[in-house]
């Protein structure tokens, strides 16, 4: 059987670096002030029995298993919640010692069903081990159970089984819930033999506050907490380290696998990122890896109103290889080009762009990060001269105030906000910018000092207001300004920001937040001292994104937090790989490493690499190859993992511009959306089936690993390089890590990045070079990465998407915990159990003046289309704004957004469009009408939505 091996040493690491020295066992031991004895004997090798204790949470001292004795002092303590002194003498196994464990033991046992062969913790239970350990068999105190039985299981959750019948009512449970996830569903109800874990008012796991996390799963020493898969499948026999495939917090998981099927995800102690935790989707929800939808062989068609034809590879590369070469003969060879995706590796990225400028000869490439963080690289690159976070995620552990702008981590990025939340609950002040109540603002042991409930668009003007109170009012850090930054920008900045157009009492009547919260909120943010900003898509989709995303960096800047641990600007990135795919040289303008393509030098080193003349001048962005697919000029595309009509605003717009290409190529896991507009579909590999690296919101390039052989016979990476032969470029490499060689040959801020680095460390943040050969956690220290910071002055514009009296509401969207971006993969889950559909949230007054109540369905029009929605009565919202999440493909939310999008680099502006919603009496008649618009457009031979 595979042993799982924790190396639990029993309580947290202490913070202090005092060393103290102690005698344990007759010899000598130095640890840090705080250590527990448990932990000291631990690190001294020293194994001290345990079952309440594990080092993830704060000792609690309940089960009595870990005493010892004390010279000197009478009794024996808890080694758990003992700290060492200097010069203790600690005696861990002595005769007495495992006497009283061995009766503590015995009550524990008494007290629990004694059928651990048929257990499916078996060989992994921490009350079994202690039993073994101690040499206990059965147990003098004869309740057999009796206490804790009579219970029925709890099921509900469609992950995990609580069965109380195997709780020893340790806690360890409801700590984590507390401590580590900061959800507080669970208690111990009752006293005694009597007592028993009850999610929140005693409700069933699935109907409580549970957020499935799996924080108290893992943390359960028996099988009272236990995963379905592992009772359905039994042990698992291996384990591959790798990296979630969902969001940008990369957490780091360990695949336990049986046979070729993963039995569950445990979240890696060791995962820095993460450091033992993860969430539902992590943690849970990986069986769309294997769901019957998969695609197992390509397909071609000639037209998308023909059937598929089921085909061998080599077939559908040659077929793919041949459209290209002969829509480029007729039409240019810039009538073609490719989409990165943000859900591949890096090795992957970097070869889907490198065939398109090296195979087909031209910089018509482009990512879906287009239409989520673009601004962020243009925005930080500008001002700061990297385009990138500037933390590690630890440093927020070290922030005396957090503002979280546009984002909703406990939904979006959980694991992150568990860290955050731990930070808060320490007494760290929160600014919430947002139009909507997000959960941060009000939560367990947590309020927001200052919420802005800004109205939808007008991020400037309040990013602006809170630096005119800290310019006018004297809290500007002009010695770290003046000093890191250019003087002259940085004057003629002070100057802009100080007049009093920018005043919170000014714009007020744009923003809609009151002046005093503003001023409130910009007096927190620079007193610190250590502030930082952490922020999402709310930031950077919208017409004025960059503009926002210079804003942010402005004010961190003039005050001074930036370059030090603890402060930062931080985008937090959506999808797992978004900022590899950025780094990895997707953009139409830019190699990997974010260098121009009009860069002379840059451009040689690439052909001299490549051995191939490149293009000098910036390809087509997304939005632009639609434009140009409309025009006839561009006809060939070639999809990496991307789900356009699905994800992309304006869908009627997407469809026209794809059902106008010759040979659209899709490669993705499942028949999504855009594969109705498709010739080709090549099967992708999921993140289990591959090697390689993804790079999360904080720089750390982690490993992907294998885990099983690719379901359709190909890994990704493959299939681009078997396309890069098909049309005569030569594309070989043997294994991914070839391609990070490559890589790091030919991108400065990945020269030290290797496979065996990444082996060894862990994970590694870049840059990573001579100059930083482990990496680099935080950014700017010392100087910023251009030299001086620059400020930009940013002049709020109203977006022209507003209310007026035909739509007189303002529709944003967001993500729920449970589903994920699109859908496709959390949608073939049982994540479903807790999300099945897109749902509309509307304030009350809205509501009421609309005849609508909770429950009903709702039609939502813009000026692009229209779809229909249940509706959600709910004050989190303001009143004149509506949200929802674009999750599932019946609600077509893009079909709602505009084209609408930022002046810099085009990211859609999704969060901001103006709608009218109405109650719809005959739902049926609305989602028939639209779904005939819409299957009008489709390709018959496809299965319906
Ligand atoms: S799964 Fe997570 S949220 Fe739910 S009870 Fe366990 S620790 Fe708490
Ligand atoms: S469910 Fe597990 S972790 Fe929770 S109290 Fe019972 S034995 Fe301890
Ligand atoms: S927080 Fe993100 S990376 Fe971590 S387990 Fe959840 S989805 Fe995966
Ligand atoms: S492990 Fe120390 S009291 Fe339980």
């Amino acid at each position: 059987m595979y042993a799982i091996d924790h190396n639990d040493l029993g309580t947290p690491a202490a913070a202090s670096l005092e060393p103290v020295t102690l005698e344990i066992d007759g010899s000598p031991v130095t640890v840090p002030a705080g250590t527990s004895i448990m932990r000291a004997a631990a690190l001294a090798g020293s194994r001290i029995p345990k079952l309440c204790a594990t080092d993830t949470l704060k000792a609690f001292g309940s089960c009595r298993l870990c005493l010892v004795e004390i010279e000197g002092r009478r009794g024996f303590p808890a080694s758990c919640t003992t700290e060492v002194t200097a010069g203790m003498k600690v005696r861990t196994h002595s005769s007495r010692l495992q006497q009283l464990r061995r009766g503590v033991v015995e009550l524990y046992v008494s007290d629990h069903p004694l059928d651990c062969a048929t257990c499916p913790a078996d060989g992994h239970c921490e009350l079994q081990d202690a039993a073994a350990q101690l040499g206990v068999k059965g147990s003098r105190y004869a309740s057999g159970g009796a206490t804790q039985r009579g219970f029925a299981k709890d099921a509900s959750n469609p992950y995990f089984v609580f069965d109380s019948d195997l709780c020893i009512v340790c806690s360890r449970c409801v700590r984590a819930c507390d401590e580590v996830q900061g959800t507080f569903a669970l208690t111990i109800e009752g006293r005694g033999f009597g007592s028993r874990v009850s999610a929140s008012q005693h409700q069933p796991f699935l109907e409580s506050e549970c957020v499935s996390c799996g924080a108290c799963v893992e943390a359960c020493p028996t099988a009272a907490l236990t995963e379905k898969s592992q009772i359905a499948l039994g042990a698992p026999t291996r384990a591959v380290t790798t990296t979630c495939g969902y969001c940008g917090v990369g957490c780091s998981l360990k695949a336990e696998v049986k046979d070729a099927t993963v039995v569950r995800m445990v979240p890696n102690r060791a995962g820095t990122a993460n450091r033992g935790h993860a969430c539902v989707k992590g943690r849970f929800a990986f069986g769309y890896a294997a769901h019957a939808d998969r695609v197992r062989r390509p397909m071609i068609r000639k037209r998308i109103t023909d059937p598929w034809r089921e085909v061998g590879w080599e077939e559908a590369i040659g077929h793919t290889a041949a459209e290209f070469r002969r829509i480029q003969k007729k039409y240019g060879p810039d009538a073609v080009g490719g989409i990165t995706s943000s859900r591949c590796t890096n090795e992957e990225t970097f070869l889907v762009q490198k065939l398109v400028r090296a195979a087909l000869g031209t910089n018509n490439v482009d990512t879906c990060a287009r239409v989520c963080h673009s601004p962020t690289g243009y925005g930080l690159k500008h001002t700061l001269g990297e385009s990138a976070g500037t933390q590690a995620f630890t440093s927020v552990m070290k922030a005396d105030v957090v503002v979280v702008i546009g984002a909703n981590p406990t939904d979006g990025h959980p694991v992150f906000a568990s860290q955050l939340k731990r930070r808060l609950r320490q007494g760290a002040k929160l600014i919430v910018v947002d139009p909507r109540v997000i959960d941060l603002v009000r939560t367990p042991h947590i309020e927001a000092a200052a919420h802005l409930q800004l109205r939808p668009g007008t991020n400037v003007a309040v990013i602006n207001a809170l630096a005119h109170v800290v310019v006018t009012e004297g809290l500007a850090n002009d010695a770290y300004a003046e000093a890191r930054c250019e003087q002259d920008t940085y004057r003629n900045w002070k100057a802009f920001i100080a007049d009093a157009r920018h005043s919170p009492e000014a714009t007020q009547a744009i923003t809609g937040v009151p002046a005093a919260l503003v001023r409130t909120a910009g007096r927190i943010y620079a007193a610190g001292p250590n502030s930082a900003i952490y922020y999402g898509l709310g930031v950077t989709e919208h017409s004025q994104g960059t503009t926002m995303v210079m804003g942010i960096a402005n004010l961190a800047m003039a005050t001074g937090n930036l370059g030090r641990e603890g402060v930062g600007v931080s985008p937090l990135r959506g999808q797992n790989n978004v900022q590899g795919s950025c780094d990895m040289g997707s953009f139409p303008h830019e190699f990997s490493g974010y260098r121009h393509v009009s860069d002379d030098a840059t451009r040689g080193l690439f052909e001299a690499a490549w051995n191939v003349k490149l293009a000098s001048e910036p390809g087509l962005r997304i939005p632009n190859m639609f434009e140009a697919a409309l025009d006839g000029s561009f006809r060939g595309l070639y999809i990496q993992g991307e789900d356009f009509v699905q994800s992309d605003p304006n869908t009627n717009h997407v469809i026209a511009a794809l059902s106008a290409m010759e040979c659209v190529v899709v490669q993705d896991l499942f028949l999504i959306e855009t594969a109705r507009y498709a010739h080709v579909f090549l099967p992708g590999s999921s993140f289990l089936e591959k090697d390689g690296t993804f790079t999360n919101a904080e720089r750390r390039i982690s490993r992907v690993r294998k885990v099983m052989e690719p379901i359709a016979g190909l890994a990704d990476w493959e299939v681009t390089m078997q396309l890069a032969q098909a049309l005569g470029y030569p594309m070989h490499y043997a294994h991914p890590s070839e391609i990070m060689d490559e890589i790091a040959r030919l991108t400065p801020t990945f020269r030290g990045v290797t496979y065996e680095k990444l082996d060894r460390l862990g994970s590694i943040q870049w840059p990573c070079n001579d100059a930083a050969p482990d990496g680099t956690p935080t950014m700017h220290v010392g100087n910023f990465v251009r030299g001086k910071g620059r400020f930009y002055l940013t002049e709020y514009v109203a977006t022209s998407e507003r209310s007026t009296s035909r739509f007189p509401l303002l529709l944003t969207t967001g993500r729920v915990l449970f589903q994920y971006n699109v859908g496709t993969q959390t949608r073939r889950t049982a994540n479903l159990a807790w999300q099945a559909e897109d749902r509309l949230e509307i304030h009350p007054d809205d509501a009421e003046c609309r005849g609508i109540v909770d429950g009903d369905w709702v039609g939502v029009t813009s000026r692009s289309g229209d779809t229909v929605l249940r509706a959600i009565v709910s004050r989190r919202m303001t009143p004149g704004v509506v949200y929802t999440t674009f999750h599932f493909p019946e609600s077509g939310v893009n079909v709602v957004t505009t084209e609408n999008s930022d002046w810099a680099t085009n990211c859609p502006e999704y969060k901001v469009t103006a709608v009218e919603v109405v109650k719809v009496e005959q739902p049926e008649a609305w989602q028939a009408r639209i779904r005939a618009e819409r299957s009008a457009r489709f390709s018959p031979a496809m299965p319906s939505a």
